[in-house]
């Protein structure tokens, strides 16, 4: 059933708000210096949300643009931008575990994708279908959770618009509660996997340079001291691996 137009601008309303908190400019502004230029490059988002970072690759100049989810919620506010904004950019309902191949892409990105596998199995599947995707030499960019993030420092995050609770018992992944503060609030669940995970992950699937990319701070006037604690414990982890030319 189709959404109402007021539906889908307050769901966009509420979960693009995420983006323009502090956290969510610095993770964009690492995701952006590790993707680099993306000018005449084709690009397949997957887990894309409400078209956020889709719709920002095509500002600033990719040329064929993909974006999936599972979540038919997403895909349908994302078309529902696209129709009131064209930009060309093609959004289909995909399960990342089952995920055809849909082209060769000369970038494949997953912004908190990867931490919602089920187990290690499931990462795995993940990331073997976001690899068919690639065309030969091209890269993967992913924002996980932090796999080695300070708690006591997480603690502080209140100043950058979020609160970060531990909602049961770590085994391989430390299940959390993310609260959005603002108007409306808004909480979602997400998983800080343990250390090495995502980059032994990555290598498993046969990819080459697998990188961890340095946080990124907004060019703002903020100030050092208010991003001290994001600096040295950022929630996000940015990593990049490239598929051989073969
Ligand atoms: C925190 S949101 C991030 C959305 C977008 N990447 C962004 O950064 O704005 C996580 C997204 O992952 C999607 N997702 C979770 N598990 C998925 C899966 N197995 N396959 C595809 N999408 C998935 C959810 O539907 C949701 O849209």
């Amino acid at each position: 059933m189709a959404e109402s137009d007021e539906q889908y601008d307050a769901l966009g309303a509420v979960y693009e708000r995420a983006k323009h908190i502090p956290t969510g400019l610095a993770e964009r502004a690492t995701l952006l210096s590790a993707v680099g230029d993306v000018r005449g490059r084709s690009v397949l988002d997957v887990a894309c949300g409400t078209g956020f970072y889709p719709r920002l690759f095509h500002d600033l100049g990719a040329t064929r643009i993909v974006g999936v989810d599972s979540a038919g919620e997403m895909v349908g506010y994302a078309r529902y931008v696209e129709d009131r904004e064209p930009r060309g950019i093609t959004y289909a309902q995909h399960d990342a575990t089952n995920l055809p191949v849909l082209g060769e892409f000369d970038v494949v990105t997953a912004v908190w994708l990867l931490g919602y596998a089920d187990d290690v199995r499931a990462l795995d599947v993940m990331i073997d279908n976001l690899t068919a995707n690639l065309a030969p030499g091209g890269r993967i960019v992913v924002v996980v959770p932090n796999p080695d993030g300070d708690w006591d420092l997480f603690a502080q995050y209140g100043r950058y618009g979020y609160e970060i609770t531990r909602t049961g018992p770590m085994d391989v992944k430390q299940p959390v509660c993310v609260h959005v503060l603002g108007d409306p609030p808004f909480d979602f669940d997400s998983f800080f996997w343990e250390r090495g995970v995502f980059d032994e992950a990555l290598r498993r699937a046969g990819l080459a340079d697998v990188t961890r990319h340095p946080v990124v701070l907004p060019d703002d006037d903020r100030g050092a001291e208010f991003w001290e604690p994001l600096r040295t414990s950022p929630s996000f982890a940015v990593f990049s691996a490239a598929r051989g030319e073969s």
